[in-house]
């Protein structure tokens, strides 16, 4: 059985979507912190299975007589209830005895990251390599499905606010990484890996606006606002400041080039050359 943390999220929905090209439902298993947001999963097969982060009781039940397990990140309020959060599925795959884990990280994570995020990923790298069990690191750039939440109200305003200098992002479809996720889910192995996964450019935000106004005949232009300005229009936007300064910081990483690096890899497990920018925005 293969079992998907988050699965009634985005990359959790998309990538069960490819997964029932390949296998049975009843050999899928998904974890949910609300099963009723999951209903048309029941219908097809699937079974569903509650757990939280916060509940390792939970969790130590989730994991029973699965195989393969799809980790995917958490969001928690702050970086240490989410460092928790991850070490705790951490351990309950580790008492379940699953046999390979799928985790999905950020890209060139290290320890000493700018964007807290990635710190915390990196520590359930490392937890995960400590369990011994093979795995299988997917260390994902930008979705660029998160595109139209950097953009705010740029359609209306022509001005994407965004303090990230000339930082470049190499900006990936998280529908690619889905499909990616599925056909390593579905070809067991007992090697581990770790994958740099990114689109095949990396763009900087001014770049990105080129790119908008050719692709949809708009006018909008990236204003490279103060860092001080970013967390006060947050706050302002009701954002609590935990979240402010979570987004101050990615901000932060994307100026110091943390999400610039390019990578081949997902091409290698596609089979082909994955979503480009040019694509995507078209499709907008
Ligand atoms: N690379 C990027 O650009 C990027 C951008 C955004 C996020 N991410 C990371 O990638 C992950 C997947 O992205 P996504 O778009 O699928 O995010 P998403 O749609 O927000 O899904 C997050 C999932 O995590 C679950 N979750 C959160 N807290 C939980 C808890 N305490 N117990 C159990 N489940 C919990 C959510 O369940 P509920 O529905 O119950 O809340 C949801 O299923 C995110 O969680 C985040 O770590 C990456």
């Amino acid at each position: 059985m293969i079992a998907i943390t988050g699965a009634n999220g985005n990359l959790g929905k998309a990538t069960i979507a490819f997964l029932l090209q390949k296998i049975e439902p009843e050999d899928i298993v998904a974890i949910v912190r609300n099963p009723e947001t999951v209903r048309e999963f029941k219908q097809k097969g699937i079974i569903v299975r509650q757990a939280d982060y916060n509940d390792s009781a939970t969790l130590k039940g989730a994991f029973r007589g699965v195989e393969t397990v799809l980790q995917i990140s958490t969001i928690g309020v702050d970086t240490e209830t989410s460092k928790q959060q991850e070490a705790n599925v951490v351990k309950a795959m580790a008492e379940n005895n699953v046999k390979h884990i799928v985790y999905t990280s950020m890209v060139k994570a290290h320890a000493n990251t700018i964007f807290q995020g990635t710190q915390t990923q990196y520590q359930t790298e490392e937890l995960i390599a400590k369990t011994n069990i093979p795995y299988t690191i997917f260390r994902n750039s930008m979705y660029m499905e998160a595109i139209p939440e950097f953009m705010g109200n740029a359609l209306q305003t022509g001005e994407i606010r965004y303090p990230s200098g000339n930082g470049k992002v190499s900006f990936v479809s998280r529908n690619n990484i889905a499909e990616a996720l599925a056909n390593v889910l579905a070809e067991p192995t007992s090697l581990s890996e770790t994958y740099e996964i990114t689109g095949s450019r990396a763009y900087t935000f001014a770049e990105l606006a080129q790119l908008i106004n050719a692709e949809k005949k708009m006018n909008v232009q990236h204003i490279d606002i103060s860092d001080t300005i970013f967390r006060e229009e947050l706050i302002a936007h009701q954002l609590p400041v935990q979240v402010a300064d979570l987004l101050v910081s990615m901000a932060h990483a994307i100026k110091a080039g943390e999400f610039s690096y390019t990578d081949s890899t997902l091409e290698k497990l596609l089979g082909r050359a994955p979503l480009s920018l040019s694509e995507y925005v078209r499709g907008l």
